[in-house]
């Protein structure tokens, strides 16, 4: 196996068991999908690059009605799946293992397109392209992109993102590229960074200790980086993190 798919297989059992797969929050969503628009009745939804399904569940508990779960990875869909199952969610929940950003669907049929913390993967450029052929008339978008906060950002942070995300933009370049999508920006909303601790680094840390004493050296590379990953957040929370994006297809 060559190495980046060593590297993608780690990172991926580094996060087994998890409930989120990226910073996210509950109550935040919650919050927004109290602000969208009416949806029509029995919406048609997806959850794009859904990992184990922390959007999934809720989009399926709140408005009772199938959402299409899309993931490259197997195992996070079977733990979607499974977290289903034990919420008598199952029938509401369709697991799709394929390629986001290379979707056969039917053009202008879904209602809520929701993707949190995965549409980096195939750049937020790439997924406003791939997704908005999808949108229902007026159908509704909601993206978290990690994004500067500032305008003009610490040369230390933008330093670290040449290598840790190359494609970040400030809000303002994404509401504009959004803008200039097919799509009007209808609101936008800051994950706080307490999510990121205490609904995914701190779980993940469990995982890291678990996995410390690995002697695949791929996992130590990967829990290096991770690692890295969090002592950078630590310091510079202020200048960069989570951003929902609310819109609108026009
Ligand atoms: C940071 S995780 C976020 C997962 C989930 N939305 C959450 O908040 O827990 C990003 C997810 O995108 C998936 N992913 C990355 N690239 C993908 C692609 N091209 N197609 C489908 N899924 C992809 C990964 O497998 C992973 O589950």
């Amino acid at each position: 196996m060559e190495e980046h798919a060593r590297s993608v297989k780690a990172l991926i059992e580094l996060h087994l068991g998890l409930e989120r797969k990226g910073p996210g929050d509950p109550e935040v969503s919650a919050y927004i999908i109290k602000q969208l628009p009416q949806l029509p009745p029995n919406p048609h939804i997806a959850d794009m690059g859904c990992g184990a399904g922390a959007a999934t569940l809720l989009l399926a508990e709140q408005f009772h009605s199938k959402v299409r779960a899309v993931d490259f990875s197997k195992e996070f869909l079977d733990e979607l799946m499974y977290r289903a199952r034990q919420k008598g969610l199952e029938a509401c929940v369709e697991a799709i293992e394929c390629d986001m950003a290379r979707l056969d669907w039917e053009s202008g049929t879904i209602d809520l397109l929701w993707s949190e913390g995965a549409a980096y993967n195939i750049t937020f450029e790439g997924a406003l392209k791939a997704w908005r052929p999808l949108m229902a008339v007026h159908g509704i978008g909601v993206l978290s992109e990690m994004n500067y906060f500032a305008e003009d950002p610490p040369e230390r942070v933008t330093q670290y993102m040449r290598n840790a995300y190359p494609g970040i933009k400030t809000e303002a370049q994404n509401v504009d590229l959004i803008n200039s999508s097919g799509f009007e920006v209808l609101g936008v909303h800051r994950l706080p960074s307490t999510a990121w601790w205490e609904n995914y680094y701190g779980p993940l840390r469990e995982n890291i200790r678990a996995l410390k004493n690995s002697n695949d050296h791929v996992m130590q590379a990967v829990i290096a980086e991770t690692e890295e990953e969090m002592k950078f957040f630590e310091q510079h929370d202020e200048d960069y993190g989570y951003t929902f994006y609310i819109m609108r297809a026009i």
